[in-house]
């Protein structure tokens, strides 16, 4: 619980709630946690119908504990599920199923800075058939890890690869549901990283291989030398909409800073990192919370944002967006969830 990671270690309870067609949802059950059992024929293991989410819950100084802003990661559930052809989970259903495993879990959200109990709701398709549609029967279920940093802790920022053999999402397909294969074919693409020295890949849109859309896992965010900054937008339907950057979209703004939604090319980054117009960068996500990106590599792009490092603010709002998560903050929008 001191130092955690990032879900190696899990707790002691989940929650299951099963679907067939014709009845609908039925029996939710807090249980202890324990091994699934799947008939090899099950349609997860073959076609992959699996949709998943990520969120936390955050220890407050009096004790107590909240979710944030699990609604939104309810709703992003749905739509996940509609694109995969599964069946829509009530929002309450998916929020309730949070509040009820981090009550029983209490005693694993960790008090180490930083530190924080990370909820894994996913649902899988479970009629055992080979045929390719639709299955018949799901399961929906939700289990929690106690984590600390993502990255190896005490790296000041992350470097990434620009692949140019690997793309994430064309338009039409999947890029904006939070589905396991999503994840499945971005693993050649971030081994490719690796093996190049670097922690992540960004990738580049699959029509014209030039717009930057997000990393494997993380949104990311432009920071100019006039104080403005931009992401890009998520009306391509190509890449996954972050809730911790709608956090931070909201919070820019509420500090009179200036936030662009528009498209932004690699080559006018390497330019603008190099002129100075772009003096910082950061990824952003659940899992990452905000990560400054210092430096990034491809066999046609070499370049450094800023000083490498950590930038000023990079880190101004990491601290607003974790100020208000771990209850050190006021919460003007009410992004809080409390528990207990
Ligand atoms: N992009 C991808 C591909 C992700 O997997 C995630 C993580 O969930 C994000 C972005 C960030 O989303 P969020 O801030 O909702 O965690
Ligand atoms: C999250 O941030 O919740 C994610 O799902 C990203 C994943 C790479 C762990």
């Amino acid at each position: 619980m001191e130092n955690p990671g990032f879900g190696r270690f899990f707790t002691d309870h989940m929650i299951t709630l099963r679907y067939t067609e014709g009845t609908g949802w039925h029996d939710w059950k807090l249980e202890a946690r324990k091994p699934l059992q799947l008939d090899p024929a099950t349609m997860v293991l073959h076609y992959a119908p699996e949709i998943f989410e990520g969120l936390k819950a955050y220890k407050l100084p009096d004790g107590g504990a909240t979710l944030f802003r699990p609604e939104a990661n309810a709703r992003r559930f749905q739509k996940s599920a509609e694109r995969m052809a599964m069946p829509n989970l009530p929002e309450e259903l998916f929020v309730e199923s949070c509040r009820a495993l981090v009550r029983a879990d209490r005693e694993w959200i960790p008090s180490a800075e930083g530190a924080s109990l990370y909820l894994r709701p996913f649902m899988i398709g479970t009629e055992s058939a080979l045929g390719t549609r639709p299955a018949s029967d799901y399961l929906f279920c939700v289990i929690a890890s106690p984590v600390g940093s993502y990255f190896k802790a005490g790296a000041p920022a992350v470097t990434l690869w620009t692949s140019e053999s690997f793309t994430r999402a064309a338009p039409g397909g999947t890029g904006f549901a939070k589905c396991g294969g999503n994840y499945a074919a971005s693993l050649a693409a971030q081994a490719e990283a690796q093996r190049e020295g670097c922690d992540q890949v960004v990738f580049l849109d699959a029509v014209e291989r030039r717009w930057i859309e997000e990393l494997g896992g993380m949104n990311i965010f432009f920071v100019f030398d006039d104080g403005s900054l931009q992401t890009p937008p998520t009306t391509t339907g190509t890449i996954l909409p972050g809730i911790t950057r709608d956090s931070l979209i909201k919070l820019m703004k509420d500090m009179g800073l200036t936030v662009r939604e528009e498209p932004y090319s690699i080559d006018q980054w390497q330019a603008d990192a190099k002129s100075g117009r772009v003096v910082e960068s950061f990824a952003c996500g659940t899992a990452a919370v905000v990560t400054p990106i210092g430096q990034v590599k491809g066999r046609k792009y070499g370049f450094t944002i800023g000083s490498g490092g950590a930038g000023q603010t990079t880190m101004r709002l990491k601290a607003a967006l974790t100020d208000i998560q771990f209850g050190r903050a006021a919460d003007p929008h009410n992004w809080l969830d409390r528990l207990f």
